[in-house]
């Protein structure tokens, strides 16, 4: 069987539920609708939230999509780990299927085991799932439907396996699904000391929906159970290609090569992270314009720029003089439009939103790094709060920028000293607009 792509690989997914009853339903935006208490769509139940707490009917008890999300801010933030490990990004597509009240756990992990092993044909003797401690149901239909001895099911007492949206929301256990991607990496089962490694990786969580969480201590049944799953898409597609580097996935493979052909350098091991962080920022960056968010100072606005500048960096660091983003734009716009139309329709948008900061963020780099690098020669471990914060104030240098500049040379930023400038600054700030309301009232 020949390889598949990872955008064939979303299309596998969605048809195996479309053949099943579900409805194949378009992700939702990364900006959620209506909801305060989340900055982006961090997983596929986001826009199915009211469904499943009864608030909202729609004409389909059975869902399957391919959701947008990004975790770069809030309660889910992987951006600090971006480009230095195999599996993190700041955006992801959460592959997923749901039953509003329809089927429970038997045809859910009944779904899941027929899927993997058969169409993607996984290896069944490297597959282990954990369930919830006290969920025996689930455990007991893992042993019928798998056919496993007990030893390949895992009870887990921790949240790990107890699923939640957030503070509030809908909840309830789940099991996941681990493969084992072979002894010659570290790492050990879940639950072991050793579970972090690159050996057992998680690639499907099941969550049996069956509890709102309505405040910190009271939590009340759904109107039915009902099931929510999250498989990331750039896992799998990693597992199904042979490799367990998200990375090393046709698709990043062509977004490398791209930012290799435009700053004209090979990837290597001593750049290779400078390549992986470029490819994860283009795409959250031109996912976050499309739906107009634009980089500023504030909320999520300043999570883009953050993201945006971050990855300017680094494609600084391979040499470029010239913005670089808005040209690898094309590559991602051939590679995902075929699925998120809104890339084709925004595209001016985006190239002009990422050349304008691109452009704008160089001067400022240039001049920041010369600054950052004497303030370096002088310390010994810890760089002072208020030279992160005048890199912060005068360069447009956000802290996670700064510290990532560090990292490699084992230094840190006294965060206090920054965090107590940033302070005095937002309430001079305050006084100042006061001021301007008093004048003018
Ligand atoms: N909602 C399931 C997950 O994010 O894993």
């Amino acid at each position: 069987m020949s390889q598949k792509s990872l955008n064939q690989i979303r299309e596998t997914f969605l048809k195996y539920f479309e053949k099943n009853d579900h409805k194949i339903v378009e992700s939702s935006n990364l900006v959620p609708n209506n909801d305060p208490t989340l900055m982006f769509a961090n997983s596929g139940m986001v826009q199915f939230k009211n469904v499943f707490t009864g608030l909202e009917k729609r004409d389909y008890q059975r869902a399957t999509t391919s959701q947008k999300c990004v975790r770069a801010g809030g309660k889910h933030n992987d951006l600090e780990n971006v480009g230095y490990t195999p599996r993190h990004h700041t955006f992801f597509e959460m592959l997923g299927n749901f039953s509003f009240g329809d089927y429970f756990k038997e045809k859910a992990i009944h779904y899941a085991w027929d899927l993997i092993t058969k169409d993607f044909g996984l290896d069944k003797n490297k597959i282990y799932v954990t369930v919830f401690h006290e969920d025996d149901e689930a455990f007991n239909f893992w042993k019928k439907i798998a056919g496993f001895n007990d030893d390949r099911i895992i009870r887990i007492s921790t949240s790990d396996n107890f699923w939640s949206m957030g503070e509030t929301g809908p909840c309830g256990p789940c099991s996941e699904i681990f493969y084992d991607h072979g002894d010659h990496l570290k790492g050990g089962l879940p639950g072991s000391k050793e579970e972090d490694g690159d050996r057992f990786i998680e690639i499907w969580n099941l969550v049996f929906m069956q509890y709102e969480q309505v405040s910190k201590d009271k939590r009340i049944d759904l109107p039915k159970p009902s099931v929510d799953t999250g498989m990331g898409l750039e896992r799998i597609s990693a597992l199904l290609q042979g490799t367990h580097d998200n990375y090393e996935t046709d698709h990043f493979k062509k977004l490398i090569q791209s930012t290799s052909n435009i700053v004209k350098k090979k990837p290597n091991q001593s750049n290779l992270s400078s390549f992986r962080v470029i490819a994860d920022h283009l795409r959250a960056s031109s996912f976050l314009i499309a739906e107009g968010v634009l980089p500023s100072n504030e909320g999520r606005g300043y999570v883009l720029r953050r993201i945006m500048r971050r990855g300017m960096r680094h494609s600084h660091l391979l040499g470029s003089k010239e913005p670089v983003f808005y040209n690898l734009f094309e590559t991602l716009k051939n590679e995902m439009s075929g699925s998120y139309p809104e890339l084709k329709r925004a595209e001016s948008l985006i190239k002009e939103t990422l050349k304008m900061e691109e452009e704008k963020f160089l001067v400022l780099l240039e001049r920041g790094i010369k600054i950052l690098n004497e303030e370096i020669s002088k310390i010994d471990k810890v760089l002072p709060g208020d030279i992160a914060f005048k890199l912060y104030d005068t360069y447009g240098f956000p802290l996670d920028l700064t510290e990532d500049i560090l990292r490699n040379k084992s230094l840190s930023i006294d965060t206090k000293k920054f965090q107590s400038l940033m302070k005095e600054s937002r309430e001079l700030a305050k006084k100042k607009l006061e001021g301007v309301w008093r004048c003018c009232s």
